[in-house]
């Protein structure tokens, strides 16, 4: 039958057909024809507990029968009012919370409440900093702050200028750099640009780790040091956690584990389960306070979505913090993360692996055509196909970052599920090695 849906990052010319998912049940994914994948991408690294988790549809069901939306303008809904708290909680360094509906429009809101945060406060900051390679979304505005050239360069004549710093990326530093002087690197030319340039709105980065532009995780003390330069030259330190926080990285407030203090910092994917679109940005109190006024002032936040707060999701995502509580996710997570470790040597050896980047439940494995020069894969090649296709034979749904394999499942994968998932991706790259 003809399809009609056109789908995300995709050529659609090489696609025949695409597997219909009908149902899902905990970690796997059952298609029309019978078959079952197991889903290592947590559906795009937004699934928590698995699929058709009975808690989280429990909530969900009861909610769907008192109030399916009322919105925030003028009102509020005790879903809406719960979860922020509990936000709050988890995050004290925060004061309020500002709702949307996915990363990119929080990450859209950091850099307006950013800017309006300086106006309002009468100062003309107005520039955002940002690292190389950072991704925080598709809309104008998050592609102009996290710029992947790949992705981006065609609409490159409408986004706004961003500086941007050198990403402390071990794998692929330039030449004649030691590690330890490379990060040195990437800090000293963010303070050289605070201090040139004095009308700095924002610093802005993903928490922990980039994940989008290229699997970049972090050395210690990188966050923590930008951080404090953020401090010391009065810019705005924004943070974005919609992928890396609630428990990706390993913990469940990434900025906390990193030493880190941001201004704003934004959570989506994970926050409802990965069951429903939803998202929210922190800002602390330095932050909010600006926003009051008289109202003749216009100085309250200019935003707002008409699904902002929706008591669907809040409730849903309430359901799924009560679940990290109650199943102490937090320290399974651990274990696991200690078992995708243990598979590092092994995919390490594996002859198309450049290098394999993990931290907590997230493993980036990067494949190319001659380890020692570290030469990507001809794009002519089509690997991530390739990568998909052998993987379904292994009874894994896998979805590349172009050359690089993306372990990113369910956080409540089991250890029998892991093992399963971690030997069918090793299985794939040595069925792939002959056609790349
Ligand atoms: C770090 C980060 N920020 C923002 C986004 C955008 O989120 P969404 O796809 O929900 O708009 C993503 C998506 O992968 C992300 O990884």
């Amino acid at each position: 039958m003809r399809s009609f849906v056109w789908h995300p990052y995709t050529q659609m010319g090489d696609w025949k057909k695409f597997d219909v998912i009908s149902k899902g049940k905990g970690m796997w994914l059952y298609d029309t024809d019978g078959n079952s994948l197991m889903d290592s991408v947590a559906s795009m690294w937004c699934n928590v507990w698995g699929h058709s988790n009975k808690e989280l549809t429990k909530a969900m069901i009861k909610q769907t029968k008192t109030l399916q939306h009322s919105s925030l303008f003028n009102l509020t809904n005790d879903k809406a009012e719960s979860l922020a708290r509990e936000l709050i909680t988890l995050a004290p360094q925060m004061h309020k919370v500002f709702y949307s509906d996915d990363g990119s429009t929080a990450m859209e809101i950091s850099a307006k409440m950013a800017l309006q945060y300086w106006h309002n406060i009468d100062k003309k900051k107005t520039k955002f900093v940002s690292l190389e390679n950072g991704y925080h979304g598709d809309t104008i505005g998050t592609m102009s702050l996290g710029y992947v050239p790949l992705f981006f360069s065609k609409f490159k004549s409408v986004l706004f200028p961003v500086l941007r710093t050198p990403s402390p990326n071990r794998y692929r530093m330039p030449k004649g750099y030691s590690y330890e002087d490379f990060q040195e690197h990437c800090i000293d030319s963010i303070e050289k640009i605070f201090v040139k340039n004095s009308d700095i709105a924002a610093f802005v980065m993903e928490s922990g780790a980039q994940l989008a532009g290229g699997v970049v995780v972090y050395p210690k003390d990188f966050q923590k040091k930008v951080s404090k330069l953020c401090k010391k030259h009065d810019v705005l330190f924004i943070l974005d956690e919609i992928a890396t926080g609630f428990g990706r990285l390993g913990s469940m407030i990434e900025y906390q584990a990193q030493q880190s203090i941001p201004d704003i910092v934004s959570y989506g994917k994970m926050l409802s389960g990965g069951y429903l679109p939803l998202a929210a940005t922190l800002a602390n109190k330095k932050v909010y306070d600006s926003f009051l006024g008289e109202y003749k002032d216009m100085k309250h936040f200019f935003h707002g979505h008409t699904f902002t707060g929706n008591p669907l999701a809040c409730a849903t995502a309430l359901s799924n913090i009560s679940l990290y509580k109650k199943y102490n996710l937090i320290y399974k997570i651990k274990k696991r993360a200690a078992q995708m470790q243990s598979y590092i040597d092994t995919i390490s050896g594996l002859k198309l692996v450049g290098d394999v980047r993990h931290k907590g439940m997230m493993m980036g494995i990067e494949l190319v055509t001659d380890k020692s020069k570290k030469t990507p894969i001809s794009p002519d090649k089509k690997i991530p196909q390739k990568i998909f296709t052998e993987a379904k034979k292994h009874g894994i749904y896998q979805r590349t970052l172009g050359n690089i394999i993306m372990i990113v499942p369910p956080l409540a994968i089991s250890e029998q599920e892991l093992d399963y998932m971690m030997r069918g991706i090793i299985k794939t790259i040595k069925n792939v090695t002959h056609l790349a």
